[in-house]
């Protein structure tokens, strides 16, 4: 993942200010200092590209995949880098009133949520078969059997259908378990919650191919989760 690399608002005069005695020895003491410009914008977060082949999903639609990558996914991401682009602009500005900045922070939460879970959902896809191993052991040891653990994943996620929101099957760093979570948006994050298993529960996700069937959805998913990705996320949780 991209490092945050947002400058301070000290950082961003600073930089605006290096620019300026130039421009003021060119022209004569007389000329009056220039306004604070915005400083140079963070480095964008870069969309990355679908960790699998579209066309060959048992079970979706390369039509599905590839709108639900360029239309929400990569749309968060673009909508993400022009928030903080326009953070940098308003935090130079002395004037900006709270209530504007906090909007766009809000937005910047919720688009950052989007990105970031959504590659966690496509990384979880572009495979198949059961957990086993390590992740086998710690649902046995959370939820009593994995099977368990599948039907509190599914009523979790069947509580969302004809809404939207997230299923998410995370490691929480504070009680050292597993957790099945809801969340009814991008923002809504378990709090010291690792996710392991990210389900997709906004339509988009699924109407394209299964309309109002959110169940039948559910079922291609589980048909096409990549175990071994959400074992890896296991194991780098645990050593955090
Ligand atoms: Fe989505």
């Amino acid at each position: 993942m991209t490092s945050d690399p947002l400058p301070t608002r000290r950082q961003a005069l600073a930089t605006a200010a290096a620019f300026t005695p130039a421009l003021a020895t060119a022209q004569g003491a007389a000329t009056p200092p220039a306004a604070p410009a915005a400083a140079p914008g963070p480095t964008p977060f870069e969309i990355k590209p679908l960790p699998f082949d579209p066309t060959k999903l048992p079970g979706f639609s390369e039509r599905l995949l590839r709108s639900h990558w360029e239309n929400n996914y990569s749309g968060a991401v673009r909508a993400l880098n022009n928030v903080r682009a326009r953070l940098v602009a308003l935090r130079a500005d002395k004037d900006t009133p709270p209530y504007l900045y906090g909007n766009l922070k809000r937005e910047e939460l919720i688009r950052r949520g989007s990105m970031v879970l959504h590659e966690l959902y496509f990384a979880n896809l572009g495979g198949s078969g059961r957990p086993g191993g390590a992740l086998a052991e710690a649902l046995r040891n959370s939820f009593g059997s994995a099977e368990a653990w599948e039907d509190d994943f599914r009523q979790t996620a069947a509580s969302l259908y004809g809404g939207s929101g997230w299923t998410v099957l995370a490691w929480n760093q504070h009680t050292r378990e597993l957790h099945n979570y809801w969340a009814a948006d991008h923002s809504q994050s378990a709090v010291m919650g690792r996710p392991l298993l990210v389900l997709d529960l906004y339509e988009h996700a699924y109407h394209i191919d299964f309309g109002a069937a959110a169940a039948r959805y559910v079922d291609a998913f589980f048909a096409n989760v990549h175990w071994d990705e959400v074992q890896r996320r296991l194991e780098s949780a645990r050593k955090a």
